[in-house]
């Protein structure tokens, strides 16, 4: 089968690539780099012994699109391509529109054009919005988003619904991601931010190499045992191969309905237990100062990843000890990353 990975090259499209090259199925990545480097395509290959047919361009280049689904039968898309900065998307909403509206827009009308019948969506757990109650669950609705990158989520998510009940054979998939963190344990992929990391591992990870003095905590007068946020974090490898099997399923059911899943861990880890597990795991130090809250995070959530153990046949399966380990050797290995940033 011929899967069409938009945004391929970025940290969780690289993992899942490598799934889904190891699962058998043929990839087709489409991405314009502005958040990656072509290099990722180099090292699935070295770890899979299997090929990519990488396309640079753009999700909004209707011509590129239309000449994509005439070349190649495409079987099925899985979506990730997007900017993902909740704090720049409060700074230029318009650009982050454009990008994830328009052009998941853009891609799910050439899809329909060309009769794919399945498409998996990269969703967030931010859809939820601050009202619902933890664990999350399937069952909840959408909720509020406070920023720019969160409101792109929901109304893509909005739109895939609408055109699922409007276009026959059109199954969707809508992949509700809590926090992924981790490598590959080949060190070889892993997460690559351009400049300061938004994210806390990338962060931490680049003050254990000595790229950064220190860890700003956000926050710790929070309502929580120490104080600090807790999120559900889950390892990239598990998350991609939740992509494989959510594949899967849409193969096996050909509904043409929306399926929603949690890919989270079910379990809430605070910032503080992250820091001492790393320093733990790793024997590197990791200095930090608690600096004030950081604008729109939330106290704490986790998944209810139920549906998706029943529904897909997936759970994660790494520790945090494990998913700690693997962010450090990716960034001692690759102390630049893929030294393009
Ligand atoms: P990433 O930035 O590493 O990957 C996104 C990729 O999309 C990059 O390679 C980028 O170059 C590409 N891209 C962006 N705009 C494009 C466009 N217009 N045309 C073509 N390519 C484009 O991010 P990631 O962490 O791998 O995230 C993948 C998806 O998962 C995103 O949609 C993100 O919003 C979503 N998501 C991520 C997280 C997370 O914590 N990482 C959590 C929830 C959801
Ligand atoms: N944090 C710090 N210091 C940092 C960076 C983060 O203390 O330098 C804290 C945050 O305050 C938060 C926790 O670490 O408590 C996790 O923060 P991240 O930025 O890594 O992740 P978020 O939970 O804020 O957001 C992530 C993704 C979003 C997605 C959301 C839910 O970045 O895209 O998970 O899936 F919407």
């Amino acid at each position: 089968m011929n899967i069409l990975v938009t945004g391929g090259a970025g940290y969780i499209g690289s993992h899942t690539i490598v799934e889904l090259l190891n699962a058998g199925y043929t990839v087709i990545a489409l991405d314009n780099l502005v958040n990656s480097s072509r290099k990722a395509f180099e090292r699935i290959a070295h770890i899979t012994h299997k090929t990519v047919e990488f396309i640079e361009g753009d999700i909004r280049d209707k011509a590129l699109l239309k000449k994509i689904f005439a070349n190649y039968h495409i079987d099925g898309i899985i979506h990730f391509a997007g900017l993902k900065a909740v704090g720049e998307s409060a700074e230029k909403p318009l650009e982050y529109f454009d990008n994830n509206v328009t052009g998941s827009l853009c891609l799910i009308k050439a899809a329909v054009a060309a009769h794919v019948p399945h498409f998996v969506f990269s969703s967030s757990a931010t859809v939820y919005g601050p009202e619902a109650p933890v664990p999350y669950q399937e069952t909840m609705p959408l909720g509020t988003a406070s920023n720019p990158y969160g409101q792109s989520k929901i109304m893509v998510e909005q739109i895939l619904s609408s055109t699922s009940a409007a276009v026959n054979n059109f199954t969707v998939t809508l992949l509700r991601y809590f926090n992924p963190i981790g490598a590959h344990c080949s060190g070889l992929i892993g997460e690559d931010p351009k400049g300061i990391p938004n994210n806390l591992l990338p962060f931490v990870t680049q003050v254990a190499v000595g790229k950064r003095a220190q860890l700003s905590i956000f926050g710790g007068d929070y309502p929580t045992p120490d104080g600090t946020c807790i999120r559900d974090y889950l390892h990239v490898v598990d998350l991609a191969k939740g992509h494989v099997k959510a594949l899967q399923a849409s193969v096996r059911q050909q509904d043409g309905q929306v399926h929603i899943y949690n890919l989270g861990t079910g379990r809430g880890i605070s910032v503080k237990e992250i820091v001492e597990t790393f320093e733990n795991v790793t024997a590197k130090a990791v200095p930090y100062t608690v600096a004030p809250r950081r604008v729109g995070d939330l106290t704490a959530f986790w998944a209810d990843p139920s549906k998706a153990q029943q529904g897909l046949d997936w759970q994660a399966e790494h520790t945090l000890e494990d998913m700690l380990k693997d962010a450090w050797r990716w960034q001692e290995n690759n102390p630049e990353g893929y030294g393009e940033n």
